[in-house]
C-alpha cells in the first residue's frame, strides 16, 4: 500500500513536471515568437495624417511607403484620399499588418495598397516616391543612410513629432499641437542637404 501510494504520488510528480515543461516550452515559443520592435504602435491622429500626406504633395504619380505603418491609416489615405498610385505599409508586427489588411478591406481598396511584414532597415524602398514615418529621432537618424542611399533624389518624406538631426528639413509645423517635418532627398550625394541643425 505505502508502495502503491507513493507510485501514485510519483506519476502525479511526473505529470506536474511535464506540464510545468510542456508551458514553460509554450510561454518561451510564444515570448521569441514576438518580433523585436523599434517601438511600439501608437497611430497618427486622421487630421495630422491628412496634413502629412498634403506637405508630402501625395498624388496619382506617387508610389506611398509608411515605414512602421501601424494599422495601415497613412497608406490607406494616401491611396484613398490622395489617390496616390500605390501605397506600401511596412510593419515588423503580425498583428498590426493583420489590423492593416482588415482596414484595408474595410476602405474597399485592393492590390494598389500591400502591407509587408518586414523590418524597415532591409526593405528596398527604391520605388517610393513618397514616404511617411513616425517613429523616434534615434530610428530616422538610423533610417537616414538608407533613405539618402535608396530613394531617388526628389522624394519627399514625412515625419510625425520627430526630425531627421543634422538633416535640416525642408518645413515644419505643428498641427494641434502635433510636429510634423518635410524633408526633400536632394540630389548631390556627397552634401546630401544635410546641413546643420
Ligand atoms: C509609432 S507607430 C506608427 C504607426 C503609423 N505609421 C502611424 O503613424 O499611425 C510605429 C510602428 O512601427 C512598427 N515598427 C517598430 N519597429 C519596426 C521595425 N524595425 N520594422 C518595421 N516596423 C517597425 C511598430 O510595430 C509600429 O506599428
Amino acid at each position: 500500500m505505502q508502495f502503491r501510494k507513493s507510485g501514485i504520488r510519483g506519476l502525479a510528480g511526473v505529470a506536474a513536471a511535464t506540464a510545468l515543461l510542456f508551458g514553460a516550452g509554450l510561454y518561451s515559443l510564444s515570448v521569441s515568437a514576438q518580433p523585436k520592435l523599434d517601438i511600439h504602435f501608437v497611430p497618427t491622429p486622421h487630421e495630422v495624417v491628412k496634413r502629412m500626406l498634403e506637405l508630402a504633395k501625395v498624388g496619382p504619380n506617387d508610389t506611398h511607403y509608411d515605414l512602421g505603418s501601424g494599422d495601415g491609416r497613412i497608406v490607406i489615405a494616401a491611396v484613398k484620399d490622395f489617390k496616390a498610385k500605390k501605397g506600401v505599409g511596412i510593419d515588423l508586427d503580425p498583428q498590426r499588418i493583420k489590423e492593416a489588411n482588415e482596414n484595408k478591406a474595410k476602405a474597399g481598396l485592393g492590390d494598389t495598397v500591400t502591407f509587408r511584414e518586414q523590418n524597415i532597415f532591409e526593405t528596398d524602398l527604391s520605388e517610393a516616391t513618397t514616404v511617411s514615418m513616425y517613429l523616434l529621432t534615434s530610428i530616422n537618424i538610423r533610417m537616414r543612410p538608407k533613405l539618402l542611399k535608396e530613394l531617388k533624389p526628389g522624394t519627399r518624406i514625412v515625419t510625425h513629432a520627430f526630425n531627421m538631426g543634422e538633416w535640416k528639413e525642408e518645413h515644419n509645423e505643428s498641427v494641434n499641437g502635433y510636429q510634423v517635418y518635410l524633408f526633400i532627398v536632394p540630389a548631390n550625394v556627397t552634401g546630401k542637404g544635410c546641413q546643420r541643425r
